[in-house]
């Protein structure tokens, strides 16, 4: 691949954070952020969606660029890069519509027989509310474009289906490509997320994880981005995850490949694993590392990510050995602005950063929605602002690490929220010793 000498990372969450730590433990080389967030260094005052600019500073610097959000893709940085030959990690455009159109990821998923709930494709909300009427079976509703994890309805009767379809076609609350639902069968089960490194002929799958990705404990309220996750998930058996492998990751990348289309970059299959037959469905593809996930994953991680993902764009994944992780269980605990993922409040300072990390070589307090002033000081600035990661031998153990130190960190009176289940479903369905 062409050479570089550093590394510039396009995003400013969590995950970025997670990627830069790991690249940074990985290579001597310098890790740019673009923009970044208050706990990463070096950042770029460029937004991951101006991709012309990142362009530039990209080929200033001679920097491999690995992208973190979803956003660049879709707008074909992967593809502007690539045209300028400056080395990326990433899908290019066209590929990452798995993402940016549930419309194409169904169409695409039921013309090359993976399995996924049935569904319809509306763009009328009469016809659409008809459906949803005359369907025996409770219904999950998606908006057709991006809508950061928010465009997803769950619903548990016809009526909440019914709201679901008028807020995005009569409130518009979201902004559709081309102004298309999903609607599919609600599938009962529990949910897991697979993530491999791709290089438009092999996959090398990634640990398992969990995402919680609702508001309040137990899985209620709104979807968010992610509140939580961990890694691996005793759900994920070596059995299913070879499965998995093989009836999703490896023929979405072929089905791709038939429709001209090379996958490069980080695929990741959101499952439910069916209750009752066991069987893996694919709820949505995105084509980037999860957030929260991410941070779960990296944690553990063992064997040299940069040496993995420059394989990948070489398309040498098939020489790569199996990817080496820590024999613990990781658990991420996620830290919001109380009012997310409704309206909140920025710009409070955060007390107890330095505390937890002296005396914890085991936690990791990867920043997203965090700023730093003048003075030094970590602001809050955005709805999720911190994930607090854990190592332990025990999954329990971990999750005790992550709440001690969630405990400690503080940015006003009833200022931070966070859910207080994180990794209990893990525990609770863990029979079987460690089997990742
Ligand atoms: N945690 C869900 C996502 O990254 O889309």
């Amino acid at each position: 691949m062409t050479q570089y000498n550093n590394i510039l990372i396009v995003g400013s969450g969590g995950r970025e954070h997670s990627i830069g730590w790991k690249l940074s433990n990985d290579t001597e080389k310098k890790v740019f952020f673009a923009p970044g967030n208050g706990g990463t260094e070096r950042n770029i005052d460029i937004e991951s969606d101006n991709i012309m600019k990142l362009f530039e500073f990209a080929k200033k610097n001679n920097s491999l660029t690995i992208v973190g959000p979803e956003k660049p893709l879709s707008l074909g940085i992967v593809d502007l890069f690539e045209r300028g030959r400056l080395p990326i990690f990433g899908p290019n455009r066209n590929a990452s519509r798995l993402e940016s159109s549930k419309v194409f990821a169904k169409l695409f998923m039921r013309n090359t027989g993976i399995r996924t709930a049935p569904f319809s494709i509306f763009s009328d909300p009469n016809r659409a509310i008809e459906y949803v009427r005359s369907s025996s079976k409770n219904v999950v509703v998606k908006v057709d474009g991006l809508a950061a994890g928010k465009g997803v309805f769950v619903c548990e009767n016809d009526g909440e289906a019914e709201v679901a379809v008028r807020r995005i076609f009569v409130n518009n609350e979201f902004i559709t490509s081309d102004n298309k639902i999903v609607i599919e069968d609600r599938i009962y089960g529990d949910e897991a997320s697979i993530i491999a490194i791709c290089d438009g002929k092999s996959t090398i799958p990634l640990a398992s994880s969990q995402d919680h990705k609702n508001i309040l404990d137990g899985d209620k309220g709104p979807n968010t981005g992610g509140m939580g996750s961990y890694s691996p998930t005793p759900l994920i058996t070596e059995n299913l995850g070879n499965k998995i492998t093989e009836k999703i990751m490896q023929p979405t990348i072929k089905g791709l490949n038939n429709l001209g289309i090379k996958f490069k970059g980080f695929l990741y299959a959101g499952v439910m694993i069916e209750r009752g037959s066991n069987e893996p469905y694919v709820l949505e593809f995105n084509v980037r590392m999860g957030d929260p996930e991410c941070q779960s994953i990296l944690s553990r991680m063992d064997s040299n990510l940069l040496h993995y993902l420059e394989a990948a764009m070489d398309e040498r994944l098939d020489s790569m050995p199996p990817i080496k992780w820590k024999n613990k269980h990781s658990v991420c605990v996620v830290m919001a602005s109380s009012g997310y993922p409704g309206e909140y409040q920025s710009g409070k300072v955060i007390h107890g950063l330095d505390i937890k990390l002296d005396n914890d070589n085991d936690t990791y307090v990867f920043h997203s929605g965090t700023k730093k002033n003048s003075r030094g000081e970590i602001l809050t600035n955005g709805g999720r602002v911190l994930s607090v990661t854990s190592l332990d031998d025990t999954l329990e153990g971990a999750k005790n690490r992550s709440y001690s130190v969630a405990s400690q960190i503080h940015w006003g009176e009833n200022e931070e929220y966070y859910r207080k289940d994180i990794a209990l479903k893990g525990i609770k369905y863990m029979k079987s010793p460690f089997s990742n």
